[in-house]
């Protein structure tokens, strides 16, 4: 399939955009892309490429802007429930942490998870990965931690492995039994540390090998936080999973600073996520590191807060920039890849062209998927988003309704709005 006449073709290509250098959009105008079997074969102009292939079949893209297949890097999109009554709570007044500390919070929706079979995890689940896919995301990761015990957390692990089967969008999952202390261990977090890191990671890992074909292991993350998991623990629950074998991630400084980004860093974790309170030494161990920096403006926005990660000094020192919705019960309910762009032009003060970026190829690489997707180029798999814009800027620009026209997964197209006329 030759999809051709595309008015603003976004490639994105040349790889991860490091600092300043975020914003390469790779822009062809009038632009072509060939298609074969899911892979992209060829890029290029399209007059040229008509000529070039006369008897492909072809998909006339005029008037659209195409872009690689957005990237959700950061997602706890697999749960049951809501938490509608805590979110009426904060606007009276109650913080996340206080909510947290009177046993809400995370834990509520563990409780619920706790009660769920694998059936019914994956049927509430579908739908939001679906909103996500007719947004445009066509490749997410997604974290358990609405389990905490070895057996809730395999529930979800399997739920996610039957979505990413059962749904076009690729799921890559994220192990975070250390996401918040389950209440039978409420005053002993040293206490649950030992069971993740003596009975889960190893019990994670038997599983996978035994139900997960040959999928490399999961990621493993951990909650760096207070009221959570402090350094030190985080420290032992990370070098735990690597020396298993683990690929690492961990969610720090979302509230407070606690030294998590640069133990990221340090452990060469693939990304460090959240944030929004990090210092300036802690960005320095970033920009000199090759783990990714995924900020979640949904999150503060979610939440009402006023801060957002400081974006701009992360670019100034070398920073890999990307970012994701981190959808979720508690702090961000979206499933809108398109909104975190229109959220992190406005409060990362980045251009559109640098939110692209962050949403798509530096996004792959913060999950190490950048070899498969992220970017339009020969060789990489077949997923592109057709935006009903007139430029790319309209991303970012527009906010709050969804711009996807056509989502191709793998070659294959999927029509989302705008078939009726
Ligand atoms: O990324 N920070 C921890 N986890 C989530 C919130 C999860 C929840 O509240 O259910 C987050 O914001
Ligand atoms: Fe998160």
């Amino acid at each position: 399939m030759l999809i051709h006449s595309i008015k603003q073709l976004i490639t994105m290509r040349g790889g991860a955009q490091r600092g300043l250098a975020l914003g390469n959009l790779g822009l062809i105008e009038n632009g072509a892309v060939l298609v074969q079997d899911g892979i992209i074969q060829e890029v290029g102009s399209s007059d040229a490429m008509l000529r070039k292939h006369p008897s492909e079949d072809t998909f006339d893209a005029s008037g659209f802007v195409v872009l690689p297949g957005l990237v959700d890097p950061h997602t706890h999109a697999v749960w049951v429930g809501d938490r509608a009554r805590e979110f009426e709570m904060r606007l009276q007044g109650k913080s996340y942490l206080e909510i947290m500390e009177a046993g809400g919070g995370i834990v509520s929706t563990v409780k619920a998870v706790r009660q769920s079979n694998v059936a019914q995890i994956v049927s509430e689940s579908r739908s939001r990965l679906r909103t996500m896919f007719e947004h445009g995301t066509t490749t997410a990761e997604v974290k358990t931690g609405y389990g905490l015990s070895l057996d809730a957390e395999l529930r979800l692990l399997e739920a996610i492995l039957i979505l990413d089967e059962t749904e076009a969008i690729d799921l890559i999952p994220t192990f975070l039994g250390a996401h918040a202390v389950p209440p039978e261990f409420k005053n002993d977090v040293d206490g649950y540390t030992r069971l993740v890191c003596d009975e889960m990671l190893p019990g994670v890992k038997k599983w996978w090998q035994k139900n997960a074909g040959s999928r490399k292991l999961p990621f493993v993350d951990v909650f760096c936080e207070t009221g959570a998991f402090n350094l030190a623990q985080s420290r032992r629950i990370l070098e735990t999973a690597k020396q298993l074998g683990f690929p690492l991630k961990i969610h720090a400084d979302e509230f407070d600073n606690l030294g998590g980004a640069s133990l990221a860093a340090e452990l060469h974790a693939a990304s460090a996520d959240h944030l929004v309170v990090t210092s300036s030494s802690d960005i320095e161990a970033l920009g000199n590191s090759e783990t990714v920096a995924v900020s979640l403006p949904c999150t503060p926005f979610g939440l009402a807060e006023k801060e957002y990660s400081p974006a701009q000094e992360m670019l100034e020192k070398g920073v890999t920039l990307a970012i994701a919705t981190d959808i979720n019960p508690g702090t961000a309910w979206c499933e809108n890849m398109q909104f975190a762009i229109a959220l992190a032009c406005r409060y990362l003060k980045l251009t559109p062209a640098q939110a692209i970026a962050a949403a798509t190829i530096n996004a792959a690489f913060a999950i190490s998927q950048n070899q498969r997707v992220g970017s339009i180029e020969p060789g990489k798999q077949a997923d592109l988003v057709l935006f009903d814009i007139p430029d790319y800027r309209h991303l970012g620009y527009r906010f709050g309704v969804n711009l996807a026209h056509t989502v191709i997964k793998k070659g294959k197209i999927y029509p989302i709005r705008g078939y009726d006329d």
